[in-house]
């Protein structure tokens, strides 16, 4: 059934203005959102059809990369969108948002929607009951929720308990961002489409794995968000336990929802739990203090705050999975505010040679590594050991030597597509494979419950680190005392 409109609830917020509308835009122009679908976005904001255009317009001219290009299509774009002001708890109000997105006397429960949630949790429970009261929630609706999908997984859950009630799983598409990434994606081809590296891919050959996303920004003006979660519930629940789970998968059968996100379960279910005894060994907490950051200066969290808080903006994890592939494998999880770089990547540290036949003379040798860059590069490095040329008496010298895949250079000719047209575009279109499963959610959950629940007993709290350093001196002792270090 062709797509007739798409629903954005959160509309005049800072995810619709920096991605969504700019994604849906992108989509657009590409004509693979026909020009007969309705954008209607709503909020609590009282604008009006015209005065959501404006908006938009502004959104789109400061967050489209490389310009509007064709200010026609610019304007056909617009005119798609109509703004319907709804405070989400108010029931009665749905009415008139079912009359503007089932347009053309047309009856809802007939017509093929995709709604997108971006608003607080909070008002999810409501929507849902606001959208079946209205009949928003036939067959033909797909429907996306935006993070954070609860603050545990007793919320999640509750959360998800709402939307079961009028969607089934089909039906729902949960987004981690990062999974629209790029190169998130081209992991599963560098995994599965090339022979080279999946006989290779487990405890015998790898002796750890890093993952790292780092930030330089801070609180970014999300105080009461980012004061209540901090960066366990902020990052790894979601984007690093799913970069986890697609580097540590089996191979799926196929590419399609199911088998994809039947492997990333079983990973996240073999998660070793970390628990009161094994934190303290296991994880490093932290919060920014004054400091700069690249050569400014910044103020740390709690002045940033303006108030104490106990809340860490850092976080490093030492993980198992516990299973035949990893086993004795440390998964080494990092993430931060206010950083020393912007930059996300895995890395993949091979053993030693099974044997050296060079001998105790050799200079310089060292276990292969491979080097996924997410952002802000997007490249695969995979280091190489090889002679430095010259003469050698006693021994010979070694460097590593990095076989790079530059992703700009080998597809200088592709656009660069943000996270969200992928995402957005897979809604529209009903493919769920770069969705998180509820079962996957609800195991990300127990996994990070229980880490919560050892912080509380234990009484951890973050160490100061100074902004623009990578995190407290207890995070490279974490990796250290396995004789290995982080990529910095
Ligand atoms: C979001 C977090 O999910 O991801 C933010 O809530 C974080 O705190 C952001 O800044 C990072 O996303 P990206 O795509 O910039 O790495």
């Amino acid at each position: 059934m062709p797509m007739t409109a798409v629903l954005l609830f959160g509309a005049t917020g800072d995810l619709s203005r920096r991605m969504l509308l700019p994604s849906l835009f992108g989509l657009s122009v590409d004509g693979l959102l026909p020009a007969d679908v309705r954008i209607v976005g709503t909020a609590r904001s009282q604008l009006d059809d015209e005065g959501f255009r404006a908006m938009a317009a502004e959104a789109l001219a400061s967050h489209v990369a490389n310009g509007l290009g064709d200010q026609a299509k610019a304007d056909a774009f617009l005119k798609q969108l109509a703004y319907v002001p709804l405070d989400a708890t108010d029931l009665g109000g749905y009415r008139r948002l079912a009359d503007a997105t089932c347009a053309d006397g047309g009856r809802c429960a007939d017509q093929s929607i995709s709604i997108f949630l971006s608003t607080a949790p909070s008002l999810f429970k409501p929507t849902i009951e606001g959208l079946a009261a209205a009949g928003l929630t036939g067959p033909n609706v797909r429907i996306g929720l935006e993070k954070p999908l609860g603050s545990d997984l007793a919320s999640s859950a509750e959360i998800n308990d709402a939307v079961a009630s009028a969607f089934s799983e089909q039906q729902i598409f949960r987004i981690d961002h990062y999974l629209g990434k790029e190169t998130v994606q081209n992991l599963l081809s560098l995994r599965f489409a090339n022979l080279l590296f999946e006989p290779q891919w487990n405890a015998h050959w790898i002796s750890h794995v890093q993952i790292t996303v780092a930030e330089t920004v801070g609180l970014e003006g999300r105080v009461d968000f980012y004061d209540g979660a901090g960066a366990l519930r902020d990052m790894v629940q979601n984007h690093m336990l799913q970069l986890l789970a697609l580097v540590a998968m089996e191979p799926p059968g196929t590419f399609t929802a199911s088998a994809v996100r039947d492997e990333k379960v079983k990973v996240l279910h073999a998660l070793r739990p970390i628990d009161g005894k094994s934190a303290a060994a296991c994880c490093v907490t932290g919060q920014y203090a004054a400091g700069a950051v690249n050569g400014e200066p910044v103020k740390g969290y709690a002045e940033e705050l303006g108030r104490a808080s106990s809340t860490e903006t850092f976080v490093a994890l030492k993980a198992h999975v516990d299973n035949w592939r990893w086993k004795g494998v440390p998964f080494y999880l990092r993430s931060g505010k206010r950083l020393g770089a912007r930059k996300s990547e895995i890395l993949i540290a091979f053993k030693d040679v099974p044997h050296n036949i060079f001998g105790d003379g050799v200079k310089g040798m060292q276990p292969n590594r491979l080097l996924i860059s997410l952002q802000p590069q997007e490249n695969i490095q995979l280091q190489l050991m090889s002679k430095v040329p010259g003469l050698s008496r006693g021994g010979i010298s070694m460097r590593p030597v990095a076989l790079d895949i530059g992703r700009k250079d080998a597809f200088a000719d592709t656009r660069r597509r943000i996270a969200y047209e992928q995402l957005l575009l897979d809604l529209i279109e009903g493919r769920q494979t770069l969705f998180v499963r509820r079962d996957e959610v609800e195991a990300q959950w127990a996994f990070i419950d229980a880490i919560r629940k050892a912080w509380a007993e234990n009484g951890t709290e973050p160490r100061p680190y100074t902004a623009g350093s990578w995190g407290p001196s207890a995070a490279i002792a974490l990796i250290e005392r396995d004789n290995a270090s982080w990529n910095d």
